[in-house]
């Protein structure tokens, strides 16, 4: 596995965030993890960073148990923030309620929409050098939900990258009938910067010696 970034790249979630912060993010110390999970983000690497990680599933938060759109943080409390929302909706059938359980769906778009863009807020707020978001594009309800669009839009500014994380071999339900439209197999990490947003040499700044 390449240690370099590609705009598509095909490693675990673990592998392509801590490419994305040493080379988006050299500067950075500490780091939120607004959905900790099951630390995946984290599993198998070791990217030398301070890494907080919350969730508002008390099981879940391995340091503080609290909700992505309020944080109880100050601003530019961390260098960097990761945010890895729930993608999908519950629609109360077994198989949902499932991914519910586990990722934590919202009851309906409409609701996950403002949840999305309420922590795309907080995201930024927090952060002191900017932020990460994985979100998926995918059909839900016959229609297209471009999750991309909807962190664009709540940041008003343009990504400073885009890297897409593909899963070439997905299970495909025998259930499933014809398709009507392409079966999601890549999701999407946004990474956005405060200030200059060229692609320049960065480094984290000495630690300041006490005289
Ligand atoms: C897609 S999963 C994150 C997966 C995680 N990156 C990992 O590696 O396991 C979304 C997570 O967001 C959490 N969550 C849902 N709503 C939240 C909220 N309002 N505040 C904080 N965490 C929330 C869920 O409990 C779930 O753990």
């Amino acid at each position: 596995m390449s240690d370099r970034l590609y705009t598509v790249e095909t490693g675990t979630s673990a592998q392509v965030v801590a490419k994305l912060l040493r080379v988006l993010f050299p500067d950075a110390a500490t780091v939120l993890d607004m959905t900790y999970g099951s630390g995946s983000f984290w599993r198998g690497t070791d990217t030398g960073l301070d890494v907080t990680g919350i969730d508002i599933n008390p099981q879940r938060a391995r340091d503080v148990c609290a909700d992505f759109t309020r944080l109880p943080f100050r601003d530019d409390a961390f260098d960097v923030t990761i945010f890895d929302p729930p993608y999908h909706t519950d629609m109360g059938r077994g198989k949902a309620s499932v991914m519910g359980a586990r990722f934590g769906a919202y009851p309906s778009l409409d609701r996950l929409y403002t949840a999305v863009v309420e922590g795309c807020f907080e995201a930024d707020r927090v952060s002191r050098l900017g932020m990460i978001v994985k979100v998926q594009d995918y059909v839900h309800s016959s229609q297209l939900v471009e999750m991309t669009q909807w962190v664009r839009d709540a940041l008003e500014r343009p990504a400073y990258q885009r890297v897409d994380i593909v899963r070439p071999h997905k299970l495909l339900d025998p259930k499933w009938g014809d398709q009507l439209s392409a079966y999601s197999n890549s999701a999407t990490f946004l990474a956005f910067r405060h200030g200059d947003q060229r692609h320049i040499r960065r480094r984290r700044p000495a630690l300041e010696v006490a005289s």
